[in-house]
């Protein structure tokens, strides 16, 4: 068999940014309204300060209003509730995303569901899971990495996929669940894998579209693997590899690339795969935001 295609989520999500960018240099022109999103990032994880720097840079690529707030780490829940309350009074605000994960002694759901609904770029508050999960994908605000995976899998297999048999394996609130309601509203039949799953090799070799999001590095493998499916690796992992004698750090996903492209129909890299998609989700999520305010 041929090998897999290679999902290119960078470009993807470049031509998503710049279409952004273009409806809204018109909301700017036409309503005088700006986009706005804050980000909140309490202390001082390294792997959070890339992403959140990564999320600044594409706000301000698509003219944007981009506004950051860095707390110390010791910041207490009544600081962080009492800035939340703050950004959900400011009309200039649109989106505001609490940057996970937060220091131990917080409480984040607590923090997440203090942010207003209507500006929940995240998708985290329990009203946008509620709506999603009832059917009411457009008038949730839906997580990015799941919304930014499901654009993916539309391109290969079109909107509607029934008849399909989509397995997920990682039942978390941001991802797992979430790309399971979103799977089913298209018509998927869909599977949630977790630790406690009997066979899951077996299980996830049913899959026609198979979305891992557990974390571990290379875990799935080729033979876990239909042949033809459409593999999305939500997986970012940080290894230790040895070049020539020397010890080198890597970005893996939760798939085993190498023999998973061997087997797959399309699948897609780590990186540049479904972490440009992200952040690209959270910018059109920011833009409906601030086009709602404008009636
Ligand atoms: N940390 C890792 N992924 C995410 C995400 O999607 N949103 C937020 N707020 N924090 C994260």
């Amino acid at each position: 068999m041929a090998d897999a295609a290679i999902i290119d989520g960078k470009a993807r999500a470049a031509e998503l940014s710049a279409s952004i960018s273009v409806t809204t240099a018109a909301l700017v022109d036409e309503k005088s309204i700006k986009p706005g999103l804050t980000v909140v990032i309490v202390g001082e994880d390294p792997a959070s300060q890339v992403y959140v720097r990564n999320k600044k840079r594409t706000a301000e690529a698509c003219g944007f209003n981009s506004m950051q707030h860095t707390l110390p780490a010791e910041s207490s829940q009544d600081e962080i509730l009492a800035l939340i309350h703050l950004l959900n009074d400011d009309a200039s605000v649109h989106g505001i995303l609490v940057q996970l994960p937060l220091p131990d002694h917080l409480d984040e759901r607590v923090i997440t569901q203090a942010i207003s609904p209507a500006k929940d770029v995240d998708g985290f508050h329990f009203q946008n899971i509620g709506m999603l999960t009832a059917g009411h994908v457009d008038e949730a605000f839906v997580p990015c990495t799941p919304a930014g995976c499901m654009l993916m899998i539309e391109d290969q297999l079109g909107k509607d996929l029934s008849g399909l048999n989509a397995v997920i394996i990682g039942r978390s609130n941001i991802v797992g669940k979430p790309m399971a309601s979103l799977l089913l509203q298209a018509n998927a039949t869909v599977t949630i894998c977790h630790s406690r799953t009997k066979d899951l090799p077996a299980v996830a070799r049913s899959a026609d579209i198979l979305v891992a999001a557990v974390g571990r590095p290379k875990m799935v493998k080729g033979d876990w693997i239909k042949p033809g499916a459409v593999v999305i690796d939500v997986g970012i992992n940080r290894i230790q590899v040895e070049v020539d004698g020397e010890t080198k750090n890597r970005l893996v996903g939760d798939v085993d690339f190498d023999e998973a492209k061997e087997v797959a129909a399309a699948i897609t890299p780590v990186p540049g795969g479904v972490g440009p998609m992200t952040i690209a989700l959270l910018m059109l999520n920011t833009l409906r935001s601030a086009e709602r305010t404008g009636g």
